[in-house]
């Protein structure tokens, strides 16, 4: 096994609450039990690329286990197997930049790459590892939509915040009689929904692993109207269908479907329940908010025990796996793995039956 002296550590893809703390257990990990060198490498895969990095020190960790974003900054734009490098008739020129980005990393004397990141960036870990670079990796998104984690970091900050917004909206909703809708974020995973819909007692959740029709909503509300309650909460994800099967984009990018942004959904469910049945909705799009702000303790350790796991797993040469939350415990999987599916809700899972039984529709 080759000894290591410096270790790499990149963050990709969309920011989370944690990651800073993952960066803190890399590096305060590899200085004090392992006597290592840890480089940040700037802005993602784009650092990479463009040999953009920083060689960390104690000052640059400390202080920052609460912090939300990234110090090292953060793109989901730059995959070094499919990089712009120019337009060409309008059009834009992909290149595969990634024997330049090895090449960088050899420069930047990097013995084992840290990727933390979700399903686009672990990928691209992955391929690196498949082409010789020494890759662990760390899962993090607030979707929390890779299979091969009980839970990634990030998702229980934007659960709570998600929640908060529910509480808030329960008051107005109650004084004003209204129906209040809340967008929530989690690509085409229905895990922020579903959970922040529990917690916060939403009376209907659209999720996009559920089918749902306008009807079956109405007769949710109506049948709450009947017990005297007025107002109705409902909680929509960013990626639920409309009941022809439309997924709704705010922005689509032809040349980048990968980047394609969801939204839009909840104003338009809002406006036909309005419409069609002549009750008063507003509609609240949380956005961002959920991905930062500070990250809740639960997310800082879990961060922290992957970011000790990862420097283990490259210590110990079990390059091409991921740290991951398995029945309670932290340990490791292959990348492969990691990439293979996408977590989503099980329809008929316990968490649906849960809300089912207390009364939550999901409007099928
Ligand atoms: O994957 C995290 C996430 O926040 C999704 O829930 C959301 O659809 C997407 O990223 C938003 O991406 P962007 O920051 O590019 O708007």
């Amino acid at each position: 096994m080759k000894t290591i002296k410096r270790l790499g550590v990149l963050t990709g893809g969309g920011d989370a609450p944690g990651l800073n703390a993952v960066i803190r257990a890399v590096a305060k990990t590899a200085f004090y039990r392992f006597e290592l060198e840890v480089v940040g490498i700037l802005n993602g895969f784009g650092g990479m690329i463009n040999n953009e990095h920083l060689l960390l020190g104690d000052s640059h960790v400390s202080g920052i286990l609460h912090r939300g974003g990234t110090i090292l900054g953060t793109t989901n734009r730059d995959n070094p197997f499919r990089y712009p490098v120019g337009k060409e008739d309008g059009q834009t020129i992909w290149q595969d930049v990634s024997e330049q980005a090895m090449d960088n990393l050899e420069k930047m004397g990097i013995d084992v790459l840290v990727v933390v990141g979700g399903d686009g960036s672990l990928f691209i870990g992955n391929e690196l590892y498949k082409k010789g670079v020494p890759v662990v990796g760390i899962p993090k998104t607030i979707d929390n939509d890779l299979s091969a984690t009980d839970i990634t970091f990030g998702f229980d900050t934007a659960l709570n915040t998600a929640t908060d917004a529910i509480d808030k909206l329960h008051t107005t909703a109650e004084s004003h009689h209204r129906i209040m809708i809340l967008e929530v974020m989690g690509r085409n995973a229905g895990w922020i929904a579903l959970q922040s819909g529990m917690a916060g007692g939403a009376d209907v959740i659209l999720i996009p692993e559920i089918a749902f029709s306008y009807e079956s909503i109405i007769e949710k509300i109506n049948w709450r109207r009947s017990l005297g309650k007025k107002f109705s909460i409902m909680v929509v994800a960013e990626g639920a269908p409309l009941p022809g099967g439309e997924t709704i984009y705010q922005k689509q990018i032809a040349d980048n479907p990968l980047l394609n942004k969801l939204g839009g959904v909840a104003e338009i469910v809002g406006r036909e329940i309005e419409h069609r049945f002549g009750l008063e909705t507003r509609v609240t799009v949380l956005g961002h908010l959920q991905r930062g702000g500070t990250p809740t303790p639960f997310d800082r350790n879990l961060g922290t025990r992957f970011g000790v796991k990862a420097v283990e797993l490259a210590v110990s040469g079990q390059y091409g796996q991921m740290a991951c939350l398995c029945s309670g415990a932290i340990q490791s999987v292959s990348l492969e793995a990691a990439v293979a599916e996408q977590k989503r809700v099980k329809p008929d899972g316990e968490l649906v039956r849960a809300a089912k039984s207390v009364g939550t529709s999901f409007g099928d």
